[in-house]
């Protein structure tokens, strides 16, 4: 059994069914991306991973166990970054520890990790000091200092502007090999999914289905490769429309 099992799984909201029977499996170290339009079901679909949310049917497997209820296992970067505006950058980081246990141990990690997010100098600043880019590379770290091997990644860098979000990318796709995290990452972005990803799976209709699966292969991960991939590009974008069964 792989990391991740989802079998089933349908969500429904006051009866209305926004999810069903959705089933795929993610392997220990693979980075999955769940490319859907706004609105199908994405961050619910985490939430029922994370144990949040409960699902109307079905059921979520990590590392061969049932999920029933919050799991600590997994931790969920929300959409938006939910840094304490109260609280440092270094706090921020360091809230597992504050709330967990641990904090001195987390304080020296996140000390010694201040460089490759991009934040050294940075720690005693509060979070509306940062700019965008910054916040979220807080809220990464904050994230990647969870001790749990699954990351579920809810559209990091949807608020951010294209250059940045480039750079985040970027940015992740170099982390992601330093982590050895299994992730995955919803988002509504074709080509931020396959610049990332092992794999992406599409997710759309009402009910929302998984409606395609597509293989990326790892050597060819890199943007002017992405550039040329219209074909692929093309056939992510006909399974989001419907249009590929
Ligand atoms: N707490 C809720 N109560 C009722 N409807 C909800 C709730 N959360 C989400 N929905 C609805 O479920 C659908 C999927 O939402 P969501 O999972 O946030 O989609 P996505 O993340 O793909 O944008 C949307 O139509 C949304 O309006
Ligand atoms: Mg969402």
């Amino acid at each position: 059994m792989g990391k991740l099992l989802l079998e089933d799984i349908s969500i429904a909201y006051g009866g209305e069914r926004v999810l069903q029977d959705c089933s795929f499996s993610v392997e220990k170290g693979e980075f999955v991306s769940i490319v859907g339009p706004s609105g199908c079901g994405k961050s619910s679909l985490l939430s029922v991973i994370a144990g949040t949310l409960a699902a109307e049917s079905g059921s979520v497997w990590l590392d061969g166990k049932r999920v029933c209820g919050i799991s600590t296992d997994v931790t969920l970067m929300p959409q938006d970054d939910l840094l304490l505006p109260w609280l440092t950058v270094l706090d921020n980081v360091c809230l597992y520890g504050k709330i967990h246990g641990g904090l001195q141990k987390l304080r020296a990690d996140a000390m010694k990790n201040l460089q490759t997010f991009g934040l050294s100098g940075y720690e005693t600043r509060y979070p509306q000091e940062l700019s965008g880019g910054m916040r979220q590379r807080a809220a990464f770290l904050r994230s990647a200092l969870c001790p749990s091997d699954l990351l579920l990644l809810d559209e990091p860098f949807a608020s951010l502007d294209v250059i940045t979000r480039e750079e985040m990318q970027d940015w992740l796709l170099h982390l992601r090999q330093r982590l050895g995290r299994t992730v995955l990452l919803v988002t509504h972005d074709i080509d931020e999914a396959m610049y990332l990803s092992d794999r992406v799976l599409v997710l759309a209709g009402r009910p929302a289905k998984i409606r395609a699966e597509f293989i990326v292969k790892e050597e060819t991960r890199n943007r002017s490769w992405l550039m040329e991939q219209t074909q692929q590009k093309r056939d992510i974008y006909a399974a989001l429309k419907g249009e590929l069964e």
